[in-house]
């Protein structure tokens, strides 16, 4: 299988860097934006913010590190989190835990190998009545149990699918429509 992870690109880094127009004061923007571009920090990127900012890279790299919005490493493109907080724990969330590790194939803290799904911990949330909770994509899943984490995935893979063909099926109508001119130039 091709390696899914997206490779940093000066050109892709340079234009984000060119949208900030803050110096270092922009540090966290930018950061933010190279996030949600590449669903990590690649070394390449932060070293050109480093320079082009410029912001010490060590300062960089204790910001890429404080801040749990930030990764060093490519991340799946859905995220389940588990909290396993003292009221989600009693109520089982070790338990979906695991199932979700057996599914998945990865242990908490880890990324699938097609990086489709990061699965990791997180404490209290604050909504305990509803432990067990995960956190799948920033939506919060209560109430959850095994048999839930399966229907969870299964709901998830069904999305993905279903966004998958709907962008096929337009990119077939959009190389198959005729040119709003019909195809063909009128000679006068
Ligand atoms: S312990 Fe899980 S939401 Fe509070």
């Amino acid at each position: 299988m091709a390696n899914p992870i997206i490779e940093p690109r000066v050109s892709d880094i340079r234009t984000i860097l060119d949208r900030q127009h803050n110096g270092a004061s922009s540090l966290l923007a930018v950061m933010e934006e190279i996030q949600g571009h590449y669903r990590y920090l690649p070394r390449e990127a932060l070293i050109m913010v480093s320079e082009r900012l410029p912001v010490p890279l060590s300062r960089v790299y204790s910001v890429a590190t404080f801040y749990n919005a930030f990764s060093l490493t490519p991340q799946g493109r859905h995220r389940c989190q588990v909290c396993t907080g003292t009221a989600c724990h009693v109520r089982g969330a070790m338990q979906v835990l695991d199932r979700l590790e057996t599914l998945l194939g990865v242990e908490s803290g880890e990324t699938t190998e097609d990086l489709e799904y990061t699965l990791d911990t997180v404490n209290c949330l604050g909504a305990c009545a509803l432990g067990p909770i995960v956190v799948a994509d920033s939506t919060y899943e209560g109430l959850m149990s095994s048999v839930k984490v399966d229907k969870l995935l299964k709901r998830i893979r069904r999305e993905d699918a279903e966004r998958s063909a709907a962008a096929d099926a337009a990119e077939a109508a959009r190389q198959t429509d005729p040119p709003p001119n019909g195809g063909a130039e009128r000679s006068a």
